[in-house]
């Protein structure tokens, strides 16, 4: 494990800048599939992890650490993206279980729910990143060939950009419901950038659809540098997550959603972790506590 971080850069690729984070969530979920009380499974996670030279020191078992669950980064970090992935898998299965065939992974990283999931056999999953981070995942995933359980459609571009041509000429049918997910993303956007991407959700979804997301809450980012969760990524692994966040004020997108005649759900994690009897518990000083899971349904009439 490291122990002292190297930095990383901003890069457009898996192995520095925001990118790097993608490898995170992957060395957690590879921690989390290996837990005896695991709340997801992810056996492709550390095969992303051991093919990134960025990261070649990473754990990717908690009996790896030598503090174990005390690691604030490998140990209450790490559950709680655990816990993230655990609520938003069951999110969409519930969806494609009310008919939708659309799925849209904004922001999709390394996340292999493509591949993990039991879909439809009709259902589509479209995955949104940067080209670089999505050629890293081909790779990886040809070396194990990996068969995806459902029409898996890439579609690099950059968020930033005209995001809507790419998707639909990737074949996203915006007259079909579909259910969107922006998992550990909208942090990283600058706030227009957050509200074009809600609005155009609005826009490309018919009744029936849904969306659920992650923000946070907190006014400024700032205000919990000092916690342990970021002072142990910066420290152990040498990602400061509070340089990758944009540092704008953030819209209030569940509101603007309601305000569309959405109907949101707002939850906190530790909701799901009294629901699920594990993942991480309130602390002081806690970086997890401006952080919201917003579930969203756009009615049907
Ligand atoms: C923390 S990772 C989360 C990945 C994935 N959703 C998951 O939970 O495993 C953030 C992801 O957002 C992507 N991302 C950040 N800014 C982006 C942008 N402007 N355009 C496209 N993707 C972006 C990064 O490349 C990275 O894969």
């Amino acid at each position: 494990m490291a122990g002292t971080a190297p930095r990383h850069t901003d890069g457009e690729g898996v192995d520095g800048g925001v990118g790097l984070t993608a490898l995170l969530v992957a060395a957690a979920r590879a921690i989390e599939t290996h837990r005896h009380d695991s709340l997801a499974q992810d056996a492709y996670a550390e095969h992303f992890v051991r093919a990134a030279p960025a990261c070649a020191q990473w754990p990717v078992r908690l009996q790896q650490v030598p503090d174990g669950d005390d690691n604030p980064l490998w140990g209450r970090f790490t559950r709680y993206f655990g816990l993230r992935t655990r609520v938003l898998d069951d999110f969409l299965l519930r969806s494609v279980r009310n008919g939708t065939r659309q799925v849209v992974l904004l922001g999709a990283g390394l996340d292999t729910r493509a591949f993990r999931l039991d879909w439809p056999s009709d259902c589509v999953v479209f995955e949104i990143d940067r080209a670089a981070v999505l050629a890293f995942k081909h790779r990886v995933l040809t070396d194990l060939s990996a068969s995806p359980r459902a029409k898996r459609v890439p579609v690099p571009v950059d968020l930033r950009a005209d995001w809507v041509t790419a998707l639909t000429t990737a074949g996203f049918d915006p007259a079909a419901p579909s259910v969107w997910l922006a998992e550990g993303l909208l942090f990283y956007l600058p706030s227009p950038a957050e509200t074009y991407l809600v609005d155009t959700v609005d826009r490309l979804t018919t009744e029936g659809s849904a969306f659920a997301f992650e923000a946070k809450l907190e006014k400024d980012l700032l205000e919990y540098r000092d916690s342990a969760i970021y002072t142990a990524t910066r420290e152990q692994i040498g990602i400061d997550l509070l340089h990758l966040f944009d540092k704008g004020p953030r819209p209030d997108s569940a509101g603007h959603l309601a305000a569309r005649g959405w109907s949101t759900a707002v939850h906190t994690p530790f909701d799901y972790t009294h629901r699920h009897g594990r993942g991480p518990l309130p602390e002081p000083n806690d970086a997890l506590e401006g952080n919201r899971w917003i579930f969203a349904h756009k009615p049907r009439p």
